[in-house]
């Protein structure tokens, strides 16, 4: 595993690096979620590509911007799903951006995820390490990575972060929503999941939502690439993460590139979630 860190670490300092100075224009393809991917998201993927397959501990990669699973080495033993540079879009604006790894034995499932890791770009680069027991901060200065404190999330936060389209909305979802900002929830969204999230985390708590809705009634975050990895990391930090009733690492996976409704938070945020959806939907 401490192979895969390092490996992670080295992709992260050759991405700071294209996000600094890298073309924010967009390519000719699109990935199979049907986004039209940036340069820098197949900058960053390429960069990731090659720093893992030189893991022998490593069986099968699948990215967030490739159609199929990668084999690697047939003796390995972990697989990883990534997303090389979630929020990309957001480069040429200059908010923060993320790359977002799940480890998995056995088969891509979320009850098979073992450990997570994200990294954020944003002013300072910080990477974040969940193995099962604690989520531990490192933060880059120069060409390491220093760590900086353990995290844990309150029982109760105070931030909300709703995603995706609001007139799409269903009158209960935007009703939970209005509901936590009556109790005094303060908004913080920038459109990237990885900044969004870690905000959340680092402030103590709350409520990050990417709902069904009726144009996306999966929502639209990927579970092996984005929802498992993030809801491994509420868990160990003492939250939960559901698709609005259940547990979400415990929501099937038929096809890598599939999408999940998914809410991550402290446990009373979520606690509520969990009340006005069996209630609704
Ligand atoms: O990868 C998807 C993503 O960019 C996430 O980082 C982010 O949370 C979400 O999309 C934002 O979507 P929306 O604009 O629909 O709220
Ligand atoms: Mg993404």
């Amino acid at each position: 595993m401490n192979e895969i860190i390092e490996a992670i670490k080295k992709a992260s300092i050759k991405i700071k690096g294209i996000i600094e100075q890298g073309d924010t224009s967009k390519s000719d393809n699109q990935n199979s979620t049907g986004d039209t991917q940036l340069k820098l998201d197949i900058a960053s993927d390429i960069v990731i590509e090659k720093e893992f397959k030189k893991i022998a501990s490593i069986k099968q990669i699948v990215s967030e911007e490739q159609e199929n699973i990668v084999d690697i080495h047939k003796d390995g033993k972990y697989l990883i799903a990534y997303d090389p540079l979630d929020g990309s879009s957001l480069v040429d604006v200059n908010l923060s951006v993320g790359s977002i790894y799940g480890i998995y034995e056995n088969s891509f499932t979320g009850k098979n995820i073992i450990a997570s890791v994200y990294v954020v770009f944003g002013p300072r680069v910080e990477m974040v390490i969940a193995d099962g027991k604690t989520v531990k901060m490192y933060r880059l200065y120069d060409e390491d990575f220093k760590y900086i404190q353990d995290i844990k999330l309150n029982e109760k936060g105070k931030l909300q972060a709703p995603g995706s389209t609001q007139k799409c909305w269903y009158p209960y979802h935007k009703k939970m929503i209005d509901d936590f900002f009556a109790q005094g929830y303060r908004l913080r969204y920038s459109g990237g999941m990885v900044p969004d999230l870690h905000q959340i985390l680092l402030k103590g708590g709350g409520l990050f939502s990417y709902p069904s809705t009726s144009d996306l009634p999966k929502g639209k975050l990927r579970q092996l690439f984005e929802v498992f990895p993030f809801a491994f990391v509420y868990e160990c930090a003492g939250g939960e993460a559901v698709d609005g009733i259940s547990r979400v690492l415990d929501v099937e996976t038929l096809h890598i590139h599939d999408t999940s409704p998914c809410f991550f938070g402290s446990c009373e945020e979520i606690k509520k979630v969990k009340e006005v959806y069996l209630k609704n939907a």
